[in-house]
């Protein structure tokens, strides 16, 4: 299958490019390094065109509603101006309509210009990769002295595992028309605490002591009452967070992606 893969040079599109290549199919990396730019709509008819499939992974944390939104927007628009058929997959975040951030209301407003494109769409909600939760489990660490929001717990996926997923929705057969899938999410759920003694059980530091910061505006405390917890139906699976963690260097790098 040709599979166009939006986001292909990025942190999940660029394991979903090699998955699908892996696998024997023609995957096409689709971004601005390739000459597609969701944002203007530079290249995408030509990228599509004769495309069986397509991987929604291009994102932007700053401009998301023309990344993420505009983006899928200009997918199913491009699709229907080409008459095409091609499965749209895209990646969305466990408890995105729960949480008041504006970047999560983007993944919303991005699923719904899908549910809206009148073609063949699927969206699968993934939970925080670990190296975003070992990002903020690090940055989240003052000295001897660990910030937690509230009851705040995170149950990171490994993003290996939802890049194969998707390449399995995208490989797959199609829906008729808008579906969201199972969502997906690690094994493991952690408190603040426990994130912050595995960090620096990694790091060989002494385990910090966790100071709890009330969750004084809406969007901490949607952190902090769970929504962002995967719920009973979601699909676990992948390397667990500790097996990851003996995967990375030390002391782990205050980074926000994994690109390995
Ligand atoms: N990180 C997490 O914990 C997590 C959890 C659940 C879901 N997700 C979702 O997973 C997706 C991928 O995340 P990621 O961390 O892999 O992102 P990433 O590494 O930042 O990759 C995003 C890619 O989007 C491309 N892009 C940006 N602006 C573009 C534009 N105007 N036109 C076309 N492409 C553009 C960039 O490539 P160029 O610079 O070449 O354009 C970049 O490589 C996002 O939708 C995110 O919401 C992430």
């Amino acid at each position: 299958m040709r599979i166009v893969v939006t986001g292909g040079r990025g942190d999940l599109g660029g394991r979903v490019v090699r998955e699908l290549g892996a696998r024997g199919h023609d995957a096409v990396p689709a971004s601005r390094r390739t000459g597609v730019d969701l944002s203007t709509g530079d290249g995408v008819d030509a990228v599509l065109d004769g495309a069986d499939a397509v991987v929604h992974a291009a994102s932007s944390q700053t401009r998301p509603q023309s990344v993420d939104v505009a983006g899928a927007r200009r997918l199913g628009e491009s699709l229907r101006r080409l008459g095409s058929s091609a499965h749209v997959v895209s990646i969305s975040i466990v408890g995105c309509d729960l949480v008041p951030y504006a970047y999560y209301r983007a993944k919303v407003d991005s699923e719904r210009a899908l549910e809206e494109a009148g073609i063949a769409a699927t969206v699968v909600r993934a939970t925080q990769f670990h190296s975003l939760a070992a990002f903020f489990g690090t940055a989240g660490r003052v000295g001897p002295l660990a910030f937690a929001i509230g009851d705040m717990r995170v149950q990171p996926v490994d993003i290996d595992w939802v890049a194969q997923r998707l390449c399995d929705h995208a490989t797959g057969p199609a829906p008729s028309g808008f579906r969201r899938a199972t969502d997906l999410a690690g094994p493991t759920a952690y408190t603040a605490g426990e994130m912050a003694a595995l960090l620096a059980a990694h790091d060989g530091r002494r385990t910090p002591r966790v100071v709890r910061v009330p969750p004084f505006l809406p969007v901490l405390k949607g952190f902090s009452q769970g929504a962002i917890l995967p719920g009973p139906d979601a699909k676990t699976g992948g390397r667990g967070f500790e097996e990851w963690l003996t995967t990375q260097p030390t002391p782990l790098p205050r980074r926000f992606r994994s690109p390995t």
